[in-house]
């Protein structure tokens, strides 16, 4: 690959890129720019895929909020790379086996090259060729930057020893949100959408949410993810930038407080105890479709619970208590969420032996309101069976638990007197 020195840095960039592609060492090769022809335009992301029809050049198209794939025989891929290159790009990184190539500073002058060779003894990258686009899989762990960044895959590709669980989880999450979405038939007309994730962590879900919808949904995504600890919302921050996800952002704050003006899905997983209520009642004002949460450390109704005489010798035995506590505040939380104009469903979104906290509390939001009372009905009746005179869902609704309606029915036309003393 010697070239003579009077060759551009971009010419001998390009060469990289092609002798990379023939020689099938292309790790990964990444083209910045503007582009006037295609003002979303942010990345050109290249690499090999390994397809029925043979060995490609798949290019990711990222723009501002989703990406689009296409897959290119060698050749074309590279003179499709060289084409976006000249037309706006602004600068270069080529990964390969061996080295990295960086190029730069030629949208106002000759730029340059910089070559870089590993340092001895550390692992060279591995090229990951697989095709794994299939629905089910839609995280794949070799394409996915943030896998790695956030410890869950290694270099090359593969899940870490002791991160399997993890793995598994963040796919049942998408296959979960994946058929969730097809209920919501709304968030697909093209409109910029808003997700948010309460509690977020490491963002392990939230950039699987922002990777899933770049690649299944044809509109415009906003994701925040929150999260009271500062040291993991930067360590987050980092690997969107590292992912380029410009849509995804992560902030510190608290549950109870973050502002949220318009969400169309609200996703809290794990958030401890009311923190779970706080979020729910945050989505449900500000007009969600979607709420997604999975429960955990039920402290708030367990020592309020008076249970009925006949299960008081069975609730004696302190694990069967904590999990009636359990199975009553998520009751109570999915038939106010029915109360405030839900369909709920619930379900165990991973199997127990990888996780207990596996319960997730899926609503959609209805068109219409009809069942409204009875559901208060049901609310009331349930909190006074276990004597429970406080709930933070209840109480962040306005909803009392106490059996004195609420929200009356209107009163019922005049007609003869005898059916008004009924
Ligand atoms: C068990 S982790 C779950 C992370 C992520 N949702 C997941 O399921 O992978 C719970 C996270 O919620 C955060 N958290 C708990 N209560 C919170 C609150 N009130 N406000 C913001 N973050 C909170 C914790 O700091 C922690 O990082």
């Amino acid at each position: 690959m010697s070239k003579p020195v009077s060759e551009s840095p971009k010419i001998r960039w390009m060469d990289a890129v092609r002798h990379a592609v023939q020689a099938q060492t292309l790790v990964k090769v990444t083209l910045s720019g503007t582009w006037a022809s295609t003002p979303t335009l942010r990345r050109v992301l290249g690499r090999l895929v390994d397809l029925k029809a043979g060995m490609r050049v798949s290019l990711v198209f990222r723009h501002d909020t989703r990406d689009v794939t296409q897959n290119f025989e060698l050749k074309e891929g590279v003179d499709e790379l060289s084409r976006w290159l000249d037309s706006g790009g602004a600068s270069g990184f080529l990964r390969t086996t061996d080295a990295e190539w960086e190029l730069s500073g030629f949208a106002d002058g000759p730029g340059r090259l910089r070559e870089m060779r590993p340092q001895p003894g550390l692992n060279a990258p591995a090229v990951n060729r697989t095709h794994d686009r299939s629905r089910k899989r839609a995280i794949a762990p070799g394409e996915s930057t943030w896998l790695g960044d956030l410890g869950v895959t290694t270099q090359d590709g593969s899940v870490c020893a002791g991160k399997e669980a993890k793995f598994r989880q963040i796919h049942r999450f998408v296959e979960v949100l994946g058929a969730l979405f097809e209920e919501l038939p709304d968030v697909w007309d093209g409109s910029v959408r808003t997700l948010i994730d309460m509690g977020c962590g490491k963002g392990y879900l939230t950039f699987a949410a922002t990777e899933y919808l770049r690649k299944s949904s044809p509109g415009q995504w906003k994701i925040r993810g929150i999260e009271q600890r500062p040291e993991l919302v930067e360590l987050s921050n980092r690997a969107a930038l590292e992912a380029e996800f410009t849509n995804l952002v992560f902030e510190t704050g608290s549950i109870q407080d973050v502002a949220v003006a318009s969400v169309d899905v609200l996703v809290a997983l794990h958030a401890c105890d009311t923190a779970t209520d706080d979020a729910l009642a945050s989505g449900i004002a500000a007009g969600a479709q979607l709420l997604l949460v999975s429960p955990c450390c039920h402290k708030e109704v367990r020592p309020q619970m008076k249970p009925p005489p006949f299960l008081e010798s069975v609730l004696r035995h302190g694990i069967w208590r904590e999990r009636h506590a359990e199975f009553v505040t998520d009751a109570l939380r999915t038939l106010l969420l029915e109360w405030a104009g839900y369909r709920t469903r619930v379900f165990e979104f991973i199997s127990p032996e990888h996780t207990g906290r596996n319960l997730m509390i899926a609503a959609v939001k209805r068109s219409d309101s009809r069942g409204r009372e009875e559901r208060a009905l049901s609310v009331r009746e349930l909190a006074g069976h276990y004597g429970i005179a406080t709930q933070r869902l209840a109480e962040r609704l306005g909803f009392q638990l106490s059996a004195r309606p609420q929200h009356p029915l209107p009163p019922a036309p005049l007609r003869s007197g005898s059916e008004n003393l009924l």
